[in-house]
């Protein structure tokens, strides 16, 4: 089996791939040359099915036809033309082969919630909205598959359930690292003062004993005909 992971990040679900079609060859791609270096230090490089390359998935440097499985996580959502990138991914699927994609809905259920928090909430999702993306694309992707030409398709919805704990680690991580923000400070449009608030309401979300924090998301598989 040959699996194309596209906008593969830090490669931490393309480690899970190469692991489970082993021998069959895994590509992970991606437009960021730091998510490669970091998914080639996350153990991509041990594995001798495996290999990084930079690639925009608008254009993807394959032939026709030349892999039985494409798979995408979380990259649908920023783009504003996502019908290209799925149609540019039916192009390297051989003929009989799986798409399939996963993305969240922008809707999540979280309680106990405040002012603070929805806006720390609204902070992470804010990068898809600037980018011309879409953050309810998960539960889109039947219609985009349908548009592609692709059949047996299959599309469901379901709600990732999330650990308090690993949530709020998650978003404080998220708050510290993500460079939407890293850029939102050096433009001076938010303040440290304003991410370490942020901070501090989904640390002390993750210590409420009964907090719940849940996010729809959408998958779909389709065959190329
Ligand atoms: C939210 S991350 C998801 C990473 C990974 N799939 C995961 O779920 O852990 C989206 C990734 O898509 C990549 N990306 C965005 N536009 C891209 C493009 N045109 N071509 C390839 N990768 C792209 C980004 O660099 C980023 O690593």
């Amino acid at each position: 089996m040959r699996v194309l992971d596209c906008g593969c990040g830090p490669g931490t679900i393309t480690v899970g791939i190469a692991d489970m079609v082993a021998p069959g060859q895994v590509i992970g791609v991606d437009i960021n040359a730091e998510q490669l270096d970091v998914a080639r230090k996350n153990q991509g490089d041990a594995r001798p099915n495996l290999t990084f390359q930079q690639a925009d998935v608008m254009q993807l440097p394959f032939a026709d036809n030349s892999f039985d499985v494409v798979f995408e996580h979380a990259m649908l959502n920023h783009f504003a033309d996502p019908l290209a990138a799925i149609n540019e991914q039916v192009r390297v699927l051989k003929p009989g082969g799986i798409l399939a994609s996963s993305n969240g809905c922008r809707e999540a259920f979280i309680f106990p919630e405040n002012k603070v928090l929805t806006e720390a909430f609204d902070l992470y999702i804010q990068p898809v909205r600037d980018s011309g993306g879409d953050n309810d694309r998960g539960g889109k992707l039947g219609e985009l598959f349908n548009k592609a030409g692709l059949k047996n398709i299959r599309h469901t919805l379901f709600a990732d359930n999330w650990q308090i704990d690993e949530i709020s680690a998650y978003m404080i991580r998220a708050l510290k690292t993500n460079a939407y923000n890293q850029r939102l400070l050096k433009d001076e449009k938010i303040t440290q003062d304003k991410l370490q608030a942020y901070a501090q309401a989904w640390d002390d979300f993750g210590k409420v004993n009964g907090a719940c924090f849940c996010f729809l998301w959408g998958r779909a598989v389709g065959f190329k005909a």
